[in-house]
């Protein structure tokens, strides 16, 4: 055996172990209690897949010109995204994370869109009988590509508020997404019997308008399921990529991140009682955007000192927490709040909307920063039908997650999501800055309701100001 087949064969069993340790990790992360165990698997199988990438490539560098070029090219590029990487995911809030998810995404679309350009100038060397399949390769990965890296800038955008988050309603937007699929069929035809370089072109341009349109048509309230469905899509994007560059652990690890995506989008748009079809085809069948009933009415004010009194009379008190808990960090705070009224014989829980934040278990995380024990984190459904029977609902930096609207009005743009039923406890108290509304851009009748307060302020000062109270 040559000594390049040996590095190529001690190559593949390390990507066969890094996508071991890919798949232990994933498995590790479905878990509270082994998350933290699953991160080092993934961090193991990135070191190990690192690793055995440049063996292979200074196997291959080993007295050829350009071997040591691709060597230092790839030096480079790994030094320079590390110390971007390192610096973005210090510094980067995790309310940030959502827009940050976004946009490592795009980069992997944007990769697989130039692996596939590169597939197709450089197509030399290729067995006759595979050129077919390779010209559909470059065709799929560059769409996939294409489409990923600018719906997730979209994404990037909508979230960080760059971009309106309302839907954008083209009139015929479903026809034109499936026009846009059509054509896409047909051109990969045309390219695999005749490959010229303007197809290629044309569905570059068109998977990247496709990629735009789809996610621009989806409302600020479906937003998760899109987050998670482009995590999806860049998983296809690299698996894409690793059958036009011919990298095993490239298509395993592609694959697991596009089916995990998947699965994810789907299990959140049950948890959202959205269809998963209408969502991933871009809000196919979801026409002029609603704008729900009128909300009016007057408000009651509270202060720190009437509901520490009032959270000193209860029995039973229940917090949900939303985005505002971690826009003011205030989960410190509030898990001081949760001890110090169970010290006085206060049954105190915690209630978690699926999407409640800005990404997926992020009260959970916040809340075990916090310490707040895990036993009285409860989800949604195993909460809701003990809220009628709660003395003080706490809503905290929560708005869509508890908006009455999505039960009671079928106009709601939010109608049928599934919500926190805090508007049936005795008493709520709701903690934030203004009236303003959510990330729907949904007006909530729950501030309005008999039994509702309002606490202004930002909520960690003013859970400050009820400790104090207390
Ligand atoms: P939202 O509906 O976004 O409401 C958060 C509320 O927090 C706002 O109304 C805001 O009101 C208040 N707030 C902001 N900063 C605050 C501060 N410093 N102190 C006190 N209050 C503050 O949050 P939610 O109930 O958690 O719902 C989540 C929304 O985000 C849903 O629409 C969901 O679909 C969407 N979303 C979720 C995800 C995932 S996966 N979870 C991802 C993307 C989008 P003021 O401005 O008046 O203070």
């Amino acid at each position: 055996m040559s000594a390049l087949t040996i590095a190529g064969a001690i190559a593949g069993a390390a990507y066969i172990v890094a996508a071991l340790l890919f798949i232990l990790s994933l498995a590790g992360l479905s878990r509270h209690e082994r998350a933290r165990g699953g991160v080092v698997y993934g961090i193991a199988g990135m070191t190990v897949a690192l690793l055995a990438t440049l063996w292979l490539m200074i196997s291959d560098a080993w007295g050829a010109a350009s071997g040591a070029l691709g060597l230092s090219l790839l030096v480079v590029a790994v030094v320079i995204g590390a110390a971007i990487g390192l610096w973005r995911a210090r510094t980067v809030q995790m309310t940030g994370m959502p827009e940050l998810i976004a946009l490592f995404h795009s980069f992997v679309g944007l990769a697989a869109v130039l692996v596939g350009w590169n597939g197709a100038l450089h197509a030399e060397g290729i067995a006759p009988s595979l050129e077919g399949i390779h010209r559909g390769e470059v065709f799929i990965g560059v769409f996939i590509g294409a489409v990923t890296f600018t719906g997730s800038i979209v994404a990037y955008l909508k979230l960080s508020a760059k971009m309106s988050s309302r839907p954008l309603m083209l009139p015929g937007k479903n026809v034109l997404n499936v026009a846009a699929l059509v054509l896409f069929v047909a051109l990969t035809v045309w390219y695999v019997i005749t490959p010229q370089l303007w197809l290629l072109v044309v569905v570059t341009a068109l998977a990247l308008a496709l990629g735009w349109h789809l996610v621009a048509s989806i409302g600020g309230g479906d937003m998760p399921v899109v987050i998670s469905m482009l995590n999806s899509y860049s998983g296809w994007a690299a698996a894409a990529a690793g059958f036009l560059l011919n990298n095993d652990l490239l298509i395993v690890t592609g694959a697991l991140v596009g089916s995990s995506g998947a699965y994810l989008s789907y299990i959140m748009c049950q948890a959202m009682n959205r269809s998963f079809i209408s969502v991933i085809a871009g809000g196919f069948g979801i026409e002029a955007p609603a704008k729900g009933e009128e909300v009016t009415g007057t408000h009651r004010e509270t202060d720190a000192v009437s509901v520490a009194e009032l959270l000193t009379s209860a029995s039973s008190v229940v917090i949900t927490p939303g985005y505002g808990m971690a826009v003011a960090q205030a989960q410190y705070p509030v898990a001081d709040l949760a001890r110090r009224l169970r010290e006085r014989g206060i049954e105190v829980r915690f209630g978690i909307h699926p999407v409640a934040g800005r990404l997926p278990g992020h009260m959970n995380v916040l809340l075990a920063e916090a310490k707040v024990p895990y036993d009285i984190v409860l989800e949604m459904d195993e909460i809701n039908d003990d809220l009628a029977d709660t003395d003080v609902v706490l809503v905290i930096g929560a708005n869509d997650t508890v908006n009455p609207a999505a039960a009671q009005d079928p106009g709601s743009p939010i109608a049928g999501m599934p919500v926190l039923r805090v508007w049936e406890a005795r008493n709520v108290v709701v903690f934030k800055r203004s009236m303003a509304s959510g990330y729907a851009g949904v007006a909530n009748p729950l501030f309005y309701r008999d039994n509702a307060q309002m606490l202004f302020g930002d909520a960690k000062e003013r859970v400050q100001d009820i400790l104090s109270a207390l």
